[in-house]
């Protein structure tokens, strides 16, 4: 190798680290953007899911080191010497316990992995329930979920409130999982595994957690541009609170009187045919429900913050906030959106 050779060779390497630590970087740049981990599980199918990676992730770590090791040290100690002789060294054909040795330990290793996998299957897919059990059919739609309460006759979107066990109050919830359009795919790490939402079939999942707190998931299966766009927040809570919240968002929509222009206006647009307003003539179901728009956090499936600057901004313009969303850019006027924005942060 010449002196332009080995800059070359060099720089390549130094490249590849660069490249390979940036990449390391970014991963857990998003990762912890995301605010969520699989290493930290609160709800029973996620530890099982959590206990069966960590036991894995050993066994196949004590084979690569085991492996590697061997690899390593016969590279080393058995390396071509400067008085070595040529040719091949002596060839030897066939050492039965050897043999036997590495054909049955892998097959006892897939074995116990194998009876493992099946228990975590087990415990993972949907046991019986008790009968208080909640009850929530999740619709993913292109690019936001869609979170009904049958029993009650709540509808939400992109937030899904849940109430915490304790240890004499196991409270679970049990989720029907449907499709509005193409295949998505439920995560929230901390809760429990992925299960896809199919168009035409119905999938269930359940979790159940003893420990307030938001946590936050993501579709997992790539269902078109907006795919990354496509979050939600569980919100776990007191057995009370929860309670005034569903009590809350099975009321109609407030109706300020002092509102009364702004809600004609908003009522005139085409705003309607795609989003409900529970109490008015707005009962579109393409888009997000927003009887009770301003108790959630978040706008656009988590893309902005909820609030009279973010409301704005999402009105004026999806497009320019989630690219290739379905809600198009309505191309109102400054006064339009004013007064539209003035309404829906009056739905408490
Ligand atoms: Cu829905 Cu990806």
């Amino acid at each position: 190798m010449d002196s332009t050779q080995a800059v070359v060779a060099e720089t390549t390497t130094h490249r590849a680290w660069v490249g390979a630590a940036i990449l390391v970087i970014s991963l857990s740049e998003s990762v912890l953007a995301a605010g969520s981990s699989v290493f930290s599980p609160v709800s029973p199918p996620a530890q099982s899911i959590r206990d069966v990676f960590i036991l894995v992730l050993i066994i196949t770590g004590v084979i690569f080191l085991l492996v590697e090791g061997l690899l390593i040290y016969n590279l080393i100690c058995f390396r071509a010497k400067v008085n070595d002789r040529q040719g091949d060294p002596p060839q030897i054909y066939g050492v039965a316990p050897l043999e036997l040795a590495w054909t049955v330990a892998p097959l006892l290793i897939v074995f116990v992995l194998f009876l493992v996998v099946v228990r975590t299957v087990v415990a993972v897919n949907r046991p019986r329930l008790p009968a208080n059990a909640i009850n929530v059919q999740v619709i993913g739609h292109r690019w936001w979920w869609e979170f009904r309460y049958p029993d009650l006759e709540v509808r939400a979107a992109n937030e899904l409130h849940i109430p915490v066990s304790d240890s004499e109050h196991p409270r679970p919830v049990e989720l029907d999982l449907f499709s509005a359009d193409v295949i998505h795919s439920l995560w929230v790490p901390e809760l429990a595994g992925k299960t896809d939402l199919v168009p035409g079939r119905t999938n269930h999942m359940w979790f159940q957690t003893d420990a307030p707190g938001v946590y936050p998931g993501q579709c997992a299966e790539y269902c078109g541009t907006q795919h990354a766009n496509m979050r939600l927040l569980v919100i776990a809570e007191p057995p009370e609170q929860f309670a005034a919240w569903a009590k809350h968002q099975a009321e109609p929509a407030v109706n300020d009187p002092t509102l009364v222009v702004d809600r004609q206006r908003f009522l005139s647009l085409a705003c309607i045919n795609c989003h409900r307003v529970a109490g008015t003539l707005a009962q579109g179901t393409f888009g997000p429900d927003l009887t009770h728009l301003m108790s959630r956090r978040t706008l656009g499936a988590v893309t902005l913050t909820n609030d009279r600057q973010g409301l704005k901004d999402w009105i004026d313009n999806p497009q320019l906030h989630k690219p290739g969303c379905l809600m198009p850019n309505m191309q109102l006027t400054d006064e339009d959106v004013r007064q539209v924005v003035k309404y829906l942060s009056s739905l408490q």
